[in-house]
């Protein structure tokens, strides 16, 4: 493992972009639970899986019940989403946030909808599937604070007169454009792709370290911190993984990088 860690510090030292993408799998230690680990929300309820294929056509159909669902009156989703909000940073996250505090990371593009990277310091955060925090109009697509959200009557409206939603990006719906086309210009920028806690299985995510290795072949490095190897470590797509947790490991790896202890 000592190896892999002084390998990565390397890659991120020579680096001039480096990107992170990150999953449930960095806030397992946060004491939120990931989707498909074996304690995951999936792997451990495929009634619950269901309900959050149903949630973006629920919200389609019926804003007021969608509503209903979210802020956990009927349910235990909405709760789920209370307990995001609730959550702290781990050492992993603190650990982004200091590279990135050091010049070496330049942007993180998170799947987690639970805030804790900017909660942790990191500055250019793209949200890929949104945020708990937040909420987002169906129509014109602005967001505003969850917290200072009047949600006495059901559905909240926008100032446009648009109906809002949570801004978590649901199976099914489309991921915004204005952060799809952040991402893509991260990833066409990226010499080095750090990807830390996902099991690569949902795309477009999935998809980035795909394209990053098309449109850069050889010359980008990709490297991958996880518990367990995924279809990008399988089809070749990263050059390495390093296999463990993402509390232990990124803290060693700021260590290496900026040459303390
Ligand atoms: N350290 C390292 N790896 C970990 C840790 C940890 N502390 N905890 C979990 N993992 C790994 C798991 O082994 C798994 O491979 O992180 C990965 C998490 O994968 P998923 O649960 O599939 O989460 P993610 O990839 O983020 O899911 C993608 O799917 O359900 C949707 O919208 C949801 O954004 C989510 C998307």
């Amino acid at each position: 493992m000592g190896d892999l860690i002084q390998r990565a510090a390397d890659d991120l030292k020579k680096s001039l972009h480096v990107v992170v993408l990150t999953g449930a799998g960095m806030s397992t230690e946060s004491g939120l639970r990931d989707f498909r680990g074996p304690k995951g929300l999936w792997t451990t309820s495929k009634e619950a899986e269901a309900k959050a294929y149903k949630r973006y056509d629920l919200f389609l159909r019926g804003p007021g019940a969608y509503w209903e669902e979210m802020l956990g009156k009927k349910d235990t989703h909405g709760a789920f989403y209370h307990d995001l909000r609730k959550a702290e940073p781990n050492a992993g996250h603190y650990a982004l946030a200091e590279l990135e505090e050091a010049g070496v990371v330049k942007c993180v593009v998170t799947q987690n909808i639970d805030g804790l990277h900017p909660k942790a310091g990191s500055k250019n955060v793209i949200e890929f599937h949104g945020s708990v925090n937040k909420l987002r109009c169906h129509s014109c697509g602005s967001r505003s604070g969850f917290e200072e959200a009047a949600l006495e009557i059901l559905p909240p409206l926008c100032h446009c007169g648009g109906v809002l939603k949570l801004d978590v990006v649901h199976f099914k719906e489309p991921i915004p454009l204005d952060v799809m086309r952040r991402a893509e210009d991260e990833v066409a920028k990226c010499d080095v792709m750090l990807i830390c806690g996902t099991s690569a299985v949902v795309y477009p995510f999935a998809g980035l370290p795909r394209a990053a290795r098309m449109d850069r072949g050889s010359e980008a490095v990709i490297i991958e911190v996880n518990a367990e190897p995924t279809p990008l470590t399988d089809d070749g797509i990263s050059d390495y993984l390093i296999q463990g947790k993402l509390g232990e490991i990124l803290p060693q790896i700021v260590e290496a990088v900026l040459k303390r202890g």
